[in-house]
């Protein structure tokens, strides 16, 4: 029998632990197969799904300023860069030397920074493939210029405040002593606003909620019956969050290799956070992460905010 590699062997024990939990939960970060990254890409498309096109205004609003504080010749950084489409924009506006692309779905990522080579052929353009909740380890032989760490669409949004803070922190530390950190960040509103996004009429949401399914079943050797299972999602005020679960339609069970769970009917299986923040609150963070400078810029109706922090 062929060796199994390490990390899908973590990953395996990782997904497992969390469909045994007397809560089950599976990670968000197991969204982002092929067809669950072409379901988010689908997502930011829709009327519902105000972030994506938001965060685009306020940047192309504020593009003068960006370029003017951050000279050519940088190193752009992006966490789950996916399509790299907000990449384009930013090197176009920018004009960085290098460009890094870190995501946890290595396919779609080799991809799209394939394409970014092809649209700005003189930009020395990198892949990591990482899942943010570890250290960041970047290539060796970066260049030397100032890095600007881009992190934009809210996905710091997935991690609670306390994982959210230490994330921040390692970016920090990515940044060196003269970088930056450009963050988009969701902003907290009325929950009919909240919750229409993460419940599209179309059902591409409902969708994508019931892909990582498919994508556990590939990744255990699972048998999870996606018709048995619908998308819930819900504004939780006090934790200031929208949650996304699975919900069984009926007694269900799956099970993989190494064992097996039932579920009665209407029990969840939670996917996803999506925590939402105020401006104050997030300025708070970002300055015990150690960004010290901060301009925060957003849209007429305070929906979406773009942090631009230094040290
Ligand atoms: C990619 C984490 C920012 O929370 O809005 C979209 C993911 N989930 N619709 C978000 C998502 C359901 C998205 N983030």
């Amino acid at each position: 029998m062929p060796l199994v590699p390490i990390d899908s062997l973590t990953t395996s024990s990782e997904i497992i632990t969390g469909l045994s939990a007397a809560q089950a939960s599976i990670s968000p970060k197991y969204f982002y197969d092929a067809a669950g990254s072409a379901l988010f890409e689908q997502i930011t498309q829709l009327p519902e799904y105000y972030l994506t096109r938001t965060e685009r205004a306020i940047m192309a609003t504020h593009a003068d300023t960006l370029a003017l504080r951050i000279a050519p010749g940088a190193t752009v950084i992006e966490a789950g860069a996916g399509s790299c489409e907000k990449a384009r924009t930013l090197c176009a506006t920018i004009r960085p030397h290098c460009f890094v692309g870190v995501d946890i779905a290595a396919d779609f990522l080799q991809r799209a920074v394939a394409g970014l080579r092809r649209e700005f052929p003189s930009l020395d353009v990198r892949s990591v493939v990482a899942d943010l909740m570890d250290e960041i380890v970047l290539p060796v032989d970066l260049p030397p210029g100032r890095r600007l760490v881009f992190y934009p669409g809210s996905s710091i949004g997935n991690f609670a405040p306390d994982a959210a803070l230490g994330l921040l922190r390692r970016m920090r530390r990515l940044t060196e002593a003269d970088g930056a950190l450009l963050i988009g960040v969701d902003l907290v509103k009325s929950k009919a606003i909240l919750e229409a996004a993460y419940d599209d009429a179309a059902g591409v949401t409902a969708a994508f909620n019931l892909n990582v399914l498919r994508h556990v079943n590939r990744l255990l050797t699972a048998d999870f019956d996606v018709a048995h299972w619908r998308h819930r999602s819900f504004f939780n005020e006090e934790q200031s969050r929208i949650e996304m679960h699975l919900e069984a339609r009926c007694a269900t069970r799956v099970s993989w290799p190494t064992g097996c769970r039932s579920f009665h009917r209407a029990e969840r299986i939670h996917t996803e956070n999506s925590y939402k923040y105020r401006v104050a609150d997030f300025a708070e963070l970002l300055r015990r992460a150690g960004f010290a400078r901060q301009v925060c810029w957003t849209d007429a109706q305070q929906w979406f905010a773009v942090f631009l922090a230094e040290p």
